[in-house]
């Protein structure tokens, strides 16, 4: 792709624009235009800048029934290559995908850090590790910002947890924020300067992440000179004068907000003083210049690849099936071989979960189960057999299984009314879901919807509803009615998380199904955009039959096969936006599942389609055992390359798997009086294991085995390198070609500073090759933070080095005692 032209080639002085602009009009500008646009000034060439979610495809301006996209892998997925070339590719393709949209700015990447495992929204996160997590984002941002798409690393910050969201005080000190929380965004500042950040929903210490003039003004762009540009997240900021002074420097989204007159006002009054709105304006005008938004508009490629062409399909193949992590692998059971016959069993292998839900949703060109990848690529030598139930709440109904009873087109067809009765819309959706009222411009409140769509099914069939309203929900004679009303108390959880319905009718044939909701007035003033969105989704689907049956089916076919593959995994009920898990146990009957085909089948291998941690209890009773993620569009097709070995699955967890629930150093995502308190301070993840402060975990953080095994040889520091860097042969023992991630660890001297990864290096290495490997450190995990003195300082002498392969598989050891350790950077 060739990179689109920038619209000024000399250096534009942002003061002299902003200049020119009356108090009320730069203002204007500080407030978002609409849901994903901001506000253009022609009288100094500002365009429109638009802006996209974007962790895992670039949804576009519209937040549900937007256009096709590209469905990537989830973070975790991709962070588990611990590639910054693969990272930086992501960013590349995630240019394109914007760029053919006329977009300036992706909403990512997030690298908030996996705190508890319980965060419901981790899989949208990098990693537990600020250092991966750092390297990665910035490799990102170079691939992203490189072609012309501005990024903004999200959420700044301490926002791990979705519990409480909107209100939830974050309370950590200020070490740990540093050593931890905001390295992540340091590292990527630092390496590749983002053109945006946005401020998270929480607060921080008492005071709301909109208005952190602290961690804002302070540390982001006093500190570390950062000339970029903050933006809220959305519906976050609560104030004008407190945020505009604290740093925030743009509210969205709009046009709605608490700036406009207010701000106007501050500043007339004296309270805000007007070159803080100037230095605002001045950041917003310097991401639209770079990002071809000011002066002369971009031109873009027109070369780019579409969401569904062989391009894009090569790439997310390779990159979902690099990401995949071998957990376990008794006597080489993988890869499979061809001719091998297989019994494929789970919910998850026939609707494999490809993303998380909440902002991060995409709408994609197609879906690829691991059914479909796996047929595809081992034909009549795979039965596939349908797993127990996945889900506590029903879903709307799948294409498969409904059309338009106008068109024929799979989905459903949604009416929108008003409150006079008059027709709003006619919208049809191929996600059985509609969302009403958001970032569609209605001229008035949707009061009814009606929901339209010929079910294909026969027999016992589930039928239903989501969304607050009242319902009637007609199924040929049948008749009833739902009171829905929303099970949380905001926004998010209304939206993201709907109250549901269900009833089991037996159907005689394909039947119109029609589902119509009163939806109540909204309570307050109705003057808040978000008192008007309606959420409204039709349950179809054939009726849950009887676990016993499903498992006795399961077992059956799993004695006729030589390799039974069961697909387990979590849905978008655990890994969302807005929701948090209360355990790590798998839903439904998951685990009986498993058990029960590992008693009856040669061999059993286990797929995890989960982008965070599940507990395994059968995962001594199991051959293999692999971790799959949220795989994007070509997750099928990825699975199946990874478990034949066409790409090896050379993965390395980028989060510890506990043993057990509870049984981790940091757990609980439940706020006490509003209060969340990181008590455990920097001991997260692998570093508070390695202290002891947990159980020891199942999988450890930097665990995966690929298709290979691999020797170590003596490692060495490397002279006259500081911070150290150590040097050390790897040799490929295995019968196949593999690549190695060799992971250099920091144990300390000092009391109170956990463990830490202070560098990695892969390599590639034929079978039988030896290779010598350099792995650098990064001098910022050699200082930490005096809460005395407020400064740096650099860690005492001592300690030691660990090249490990992941902390349960330590290769080699390095004595650091004794010798004087560098300053840090
Ligand atoms: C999320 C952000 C997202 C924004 C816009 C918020 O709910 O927290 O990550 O970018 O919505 O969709």
């Amino acid at each position: 792709m060739t990179t689109p032209r920038r619209a000024t080639s000399t250096a534009t002085d942002y003061d002299e624009l902003v200049g020119r602009l009356d108090l009320a009009s730069k203002v204007r500008l500080l407030t978002g235009r609409a849901m994903f646009t901001l506000w253009p000034e022609d009288s100094i060439g500002l365009g429109e800048l638009r802006l996209s979610d974007g962790p895992t495809g670039v949804r576009g301006l519209k937040f549900s029934g937007g256009r096709i996209v590209a469905l990537f892998p989830n973070a975790t997925l991709l962070s588990a290559a611990w590639s910054e070339d693969s990272a930086y590719e992501v960013g590349q393709l995630l240019a394109e995908e914007a760029l053919a949209q006329q977009l300036h700015v992706v909403l990512g990447p997030t690298i908030n850090l996996h705190r508890s495992p319980l965060g419901g929204r981790l899989f949208e996160a990098y990693s537990e590790d600020p250092l991966l997590s750092g390297k990665l984002a910035a490799a990102y941002v170079r691939g992203l910002q490189g072609h012309g798409v501005g990024a903004c690393l999200k959420h700044l910050v301490a926002n791990e947890s979705e519990t409480e969201r909107n209100t939830v005080n974050s309370v950590v000190d200020e070490a740990t924020l540093r050593e931890l929380y905001l390295l992540p965004f340091e590292i990527a500042v630092a390496e590749a300067d983002p053109w945006s950040m946005m401020a998270a929903y929480n607060d921080v210490n008492g005071v709301a992440a909109t208005e952190q003039h602290h961690v804002i003004n302070e540390i982001v762009k006093g500190e570390w000179n950062w000339p970029g540009l903050v933006m809220s997240d959305w519906f976050a900021t609560k104030t004008a004068a407190a945020a505009a002074s604290g740093g925030l420097d743009l509210v969205m989204p709009g046009p709605r907000g608490p700036w406009g007159d207010a701000l106007v006002a501050a500043v007339e009054s004296g309270e805000v003083d007007e070159a803080v709105i100037d230095d605002h304006v001045g950041r917003l005008l310097r991401l639209a210049d770079r990002a071809g938004a000011l002066g002369e508009p971009r031109s873009c490629p027109a070369d780019l690849p579409a969401p569904d062409s062989p391009a894009r399909k090569e790439q997310l193949t390779r990159l979902a099936a690099a990401g995949m992590t071998v957990l376990i692998n008794r006597d080489e059971v993988l890869p499979l071989r061809r001719g091998q016959r297989v019994a494929l069993i789970g919910r998850h292998a026939i609707e494999t979960i490809d993303m998380g839900g909440g902002s991060a949703q995409v709408n994609p060109p197609y879906q690829t189960s691991v059914a479909g990848g796996m047929m595809a690529a081992l034909g009549d030598a795979v039965i596939v057999v349908d797993g127990v139930e996945v889900r506590s709440r029903p879903v709307p109904a799948r294409v498969a299984f409904v059309t338009d009873p106008e068109t024929g087109l799979p989905g459903v067809l949604a009416e929108l009314y008003d409150v006079g009765g008059s027709l709003l819309e006619r919208r049809p959706s191929q996600r059985g879901l509609v969302l009403a009222g958001f970032d569609d411009d209605l001229p008035a409140r949707v009061a009814r919807i009606v929901l339209r769509a010929r079910v294909e099914g026969t027999g016992p069939t589930e039928l239903g509803a989501m969304g607050t309203g009242d319902w009637t929900i007609r199924a040929g004679a049948e008749t009833f009615g739902l009171a829905l009303r929303p099970t949380g108390s905001g926004f998010g959880e209304e939206v993201l998380a709907p109250p549901a319905g269900s009833r089991v009718i037996s159907l005689a044939g394909p039947t119109v199904v029609e589902a119509v909701s009163d939806i109540p007035p909204p309570g307050g003033d109705g003057s808040s955009p978000l008192r008007r969105v309606s959420v409204a989704g039709l349950i179809a689907r054939p009726a849950p039959r009887d676990p016993a049956e499903v498992l006795a089916a399961a077992v059956a076919a799993a004695r006729t096969a030589d390799v039974a593959v069961v697909v387990v995994g979590l849905t978008e009920e655990q890994e969302t936006e807005s929701v948090d898990k209360t355990t790590l146990r798998l839903p439904g009957q998951q685990d009986d599942l498993v058990r029960a085909v590992a008693a009856a089948a040669e061999r059993t291998v286990v797929v995890v389609n989960a982008a965070t941690p599940v507990l395994m209890p059968w995962r001594d009773e199991v051959d293999a055992v692999v971790w799959a993620g949220l795989p994007g569009q070509e997750g099928g097709h990825a699975v199946a390359a990874a478990l034949l070995g066409d790409i090896e699955p050379a993965g390395r967890l980028v989060t510890t798997f506990p043993a057990d629930d509870n049984a981790a150093p940091a757990w609980s995502v439940t706020p006490v009086s509003g209060d969340l308190s990181y008590a455990e301070g920097p001991y997260i993840g692998y570093r508070g294991y390695h202290a002891g402060r947990a159980p020891a975990p199942a999988f450890w953080f930097g665990h995966g085995l690929g298709y290979a095994s691999w020797d170590y040889g003596e490692p060495a520091l490397v002279a006259g390198v500081a911070p150290p860097a150590v040097a050390v042969t790897v040799t490929n023992t295995g019968s196949r070609a593999s690549r190695e991630v060799v992971q250099v660890y920091l144990e300390p001297a000092a009391a109170g500073q956990p463990v830490r990864l202070v560098g990695w290096q892969a390599v590639d290495a034929a079978a039988g090759q030896s290779v010598p490997v350099e792995v650098r450190t990064e001098p910022r995990l050699w200082r930490r933070w005096d809460i005395q003195s407020g400064q740096w300082t650099r860690l005492p002498a001592g300690g030691r080095l660990l090249i490990a392969r992941g902390l349960g598989d330590v290769r080699g050891v390095i004595d650091l005692a004794a010798r004087q350790l560098q300053d840090p950077a």
